[in-house]
C-alpha cells in the first residue's frame, strides 16, 4: 500500500501482498517453427535438431556404437598397412597417426568437447573453425546437433593424418570401398551387359516417339541410381553378400515391386523434365563409391548417349568422408579397375564370371574415360562438401561453388547424409514439402531444379503425402526411417518455372 516515509517524508512506493494468488510465470516465449531463415544456425535449425543425446533417435545410436565402431575398424585398416611397411621413419610416422585416433576414441567416447581443428594448412581449417567458434563454443559430440558433430569426428579422423608426414593423403576406408565393389558381382555385370553396346540413335523415331521411349528408360535407371544407395558401407558393417544381392537387383519386376517404397515420388515429373533437355547438363552430387558411383555412371552415360546431355558433371568430397563417400582416387579406380581389374576372382564368384562379363565391364570402362578426356564427364571436387555446414549455406559460405550449380539444368543430390544437408536434418513434419524444407536452395535467384535421390536411412523425413508417416509408425515393425527399404524422389523446381 502506499504511505508516507516517516524519515523523507516521501510517498513510498505502493506494494501489494498477493501472498495467497498462484505465483507470477515467467513469460518465456515459445519458439514458433519453423524458426523464421534469419534466427536459422548450426545450433538452431529451422525445425529442433537431432543431437546424440536423444535416446529415442538413430543421432543417439550412430554417437555411441556406430562412430567408435567405425573408427576401431579404422584403426585395424591401419595396422594391416602398417604390417606392410618397411622404413622405420614411415611406420613410425603412422604409429603416432594411430596414437591421434586413439585419443579420437578417448573424445568421443568420454563425450569431450568439440575443440577447433589444429592448422595443417587446409584450405577448410577456417571454414571448420569459423562454425566451432561461433556456434558451438563449449558443445560436446553429444549436445551438438547431430549432423555436425558426426561431420566434426570425420574431421578429426582427417586430422590424424594430415598432421602426419608421409600419410597426409592416406585413406583409412579406401580397402572397403573397393571390397563392396568386388562384393557386388551379379548387379556389375548385368548392368554392364545391357549398357556395354553403344546405344544407336533410332533416326525413324519422331521427337515424341524417343521421348516416350527415353521416359521408359530414365524411370528405371533412375530407380537403379536411387537403390544403389541402399548399400552403403557405414550401414553394412552386419551384412551378408546375400542381403547386398538381394538389395542390388537390377530386374525390372523388381523396381516396380520396389516402386511402392518409394515415398514421396517425383519420378514422373523429373522424367518429364530430363526427357524433355536436348544437350543439356546434370550435375550429380555423389554419395557413396563402388557399386553406387557405378551406377551413377551408368545412368551418366545413358544420359549422354541419348543426347539428352552434351555433360555430366560429378562432384565428390576431399577428405575420406562418412566411410564411403567418393573421392577423386575412388573415382580413378573405379574407371581404370572396369577397364583393366582383375577383381571378382574369389573362389565362389570366378565360376559365374564369363569372358563376355569382363569385356562388357572394359567397354564401358574405356567409353568412361573416353567421356571424361572429351569433356563429357567431368569430375570436382570442392571442400564445401565436407564442411559441417548444411547446404543452405551453400551460397553464403561457397559462392563459387553455388554459382557453378545454377549453371545446371538439374543437380541430383545422391543419398541419405546429402539429404540430411538439404533439409537441415531437423525434425521438420514428415509432410513438410521439399521446396519449404529445402530453404534457400529453392528461393535464391537462378535457384537451378535440385533432386533428391534417397533410400532413407536417418530420422529426418519431408515431402510425404499426409498420413504417411503416420500408418508406418503403426504398422512397421522395424525402424522404417532407418532399413534402408525406404525411399523419396523429390523435386523442387528452382526459380526456372518447372511445372510440378
Ligand atoms: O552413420 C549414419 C549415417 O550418417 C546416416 O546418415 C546415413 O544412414 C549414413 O550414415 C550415410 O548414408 P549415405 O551414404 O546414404 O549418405
Ligand atoms: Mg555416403
Amino acid at each position: 500500500m502506499a504511505g508516507i516515509d516517516p524519515a523523507t517524508g516521501k510517498v513510498s512506493k505502493t506494494t501489494l501482498n498477493l501472498g495467497n494468488l498462484p505465483p507470477r510465470k515467467q513469460s518465456v516465449a515459445p519458439v514458433a517453427f519453423p524458426r523464421t531463415p534469419t534466427r536459422v544456425n548450426p545450433n538452431q535449425p529451422p525445425w529442433p535438431a537431432f543431437r546424440g543425446y536423444h535416446e529415442y533417435s538413430f543421432a543417439h545410436a550412430v554417437m555411441g556404437v556406430r562412430l567408435p565402431t567405425i573408427l576401431a575398424k579404422a584403426i585395424q585398416d591401419v595396422y594391416l598397412t602398417m604390417n606392410a611397411e618397411y622404413e622405420e621413419e614411415r611406420i613410425t610416422d603412422l604409429l603416432k597417426c594411430v596414437e591421434r585416433m586413439e585419443k579420437l576414441m578417448d573424445d568421443l567416447q568420454g563425450n569431450a568437447k568439440l575443440r577447433t581443428i589444429i592448422d595443417d594448412g587446409a584450405g577448410d581449417v577456417a571454414l571448420w573453425n569459423k562454425e566451432i567458434s561461433k556456434y558451438f563454443k563449449g558443445k560436446d559430440f553429444m549436445n551438438a546437433p547431430w549432423l555436425f558433430a558426426e561431420a566434426y569426428k570425420y574431421r578429426r579422423l582427417r586430422e590424424c593424418f594430415s598432421l602426419s608426414k608421409f600419410w597426409v593423403e592416406y585413406d583409412v576406408f579406401f580397402r572397403q570401398k573397393c571390397d563392396t565393389f568386388s562384393r557386388s558381382a551379379t548387379a556389375v555385370f548385368e548392368l554392364a551387359s545391357r549398357f556395354a553396346e553403344p546405344t544407336i540413335l533410332d533416326m525413324n523415331l519422331t521427337p515424341e516417339e524417343k521421348r516416350t521411349k527415353d521416359k521408359l528408360v530414365f524411370h528405371e535407371l533412375a530407380q537403379i541410381c536411387l537403390w544403389g544407395n541402399s548399400t552403403d558401407l557405414s550401414l553394412l558393417i552386419d551384412m551378408t553378400e546375400d542381403d547386398i544381392k538381394a538389395l542390388q537387383s537390377t530386374g525390372g519386376d523388381h523396381l516396380a515391386a520396389t516402386e511402392k517404397n518409394i515415398l514421396g515420388n517425383d519420378l514422373k515429373v523429373l522424367g518429364d523434365l530430363v526427357t524433355g533437355m536436348s544437350g543439356g547438363r546434370i550435375d550429380f552430387i555423389l554419395d557413396n563409391a563402388g557399386f553406387e558411383l557405378y551406377t551413377d555412371l551408368v545412368f551418366a552415360d545413358w544420359l549422354i548417349q541419348s543426347g539428352i546431355c552434351r555433360e555430366v558433371h560429378f562432384h565428390g568430397k576431399i577428405l575420406p568422408w562418412f566411410v564411403s563417400d567418393v573421392r577423386r582416387q575412388d573415382w580413378n579406380w573405379i574407371l581404370n579397375q572396369c577397364v583393366y581389374g582383375h577383381l571378382f576372382q574369389s573362389e565362389d564368384q570366378k565360376n559365374d564370371v564369363s569372358e563376355d562379363d569382363i569385356a562388357h565391364l572394359r567397354t564401358l570402362g574405356m567409353r568412361w574415360k573416353q567421356f571424361e578426356q572429351e569433356g563429357k564427364f567431368q569430375y570436382h571436387q570442392h571442400p564445401f562438401w565436407c564442411t559441417g555446414f548444411t547446404f543452405w549455406h551453400l551460397h553464403s559460405e561457397a559462392p563459387d561453388l553455388w554459382d557453378t550449380l545454377c549453371e545446371s539444368d538439374l543437380v541430383i543430390f545422391k543419398g541419405d547424409l546429402n539429404h540430411r544437408k538439404l533439409t537441415y536434418d531437423c525434425h521438420a513434419p514428415p509432410s513438410t514439402p521439399f521446396a519449404q524444407a529445402i530453404g534457400p536452395l529453392a528461393s535464391e535467384p537462378g535457384a537451378p531444379p535440385i533432386c533428391s535421390l534417397r533410400t532413407i536411412k536417418s530420422d529426418v523425413v519431408v515431402g510425404l503425402p499426409e498420413g504417411v508417416a503416420e500408418r508406418l509408425d503403426e504398422t512397421e515393425t522395424e525402424n522404417w526411417k532407418i532399413s534402408g527399404k525406404y525411399a523419396v524422389v523429390l523435386l523442387s523446381p528452382g526459380d526456372r518455372g518447372v511445372k510440378i
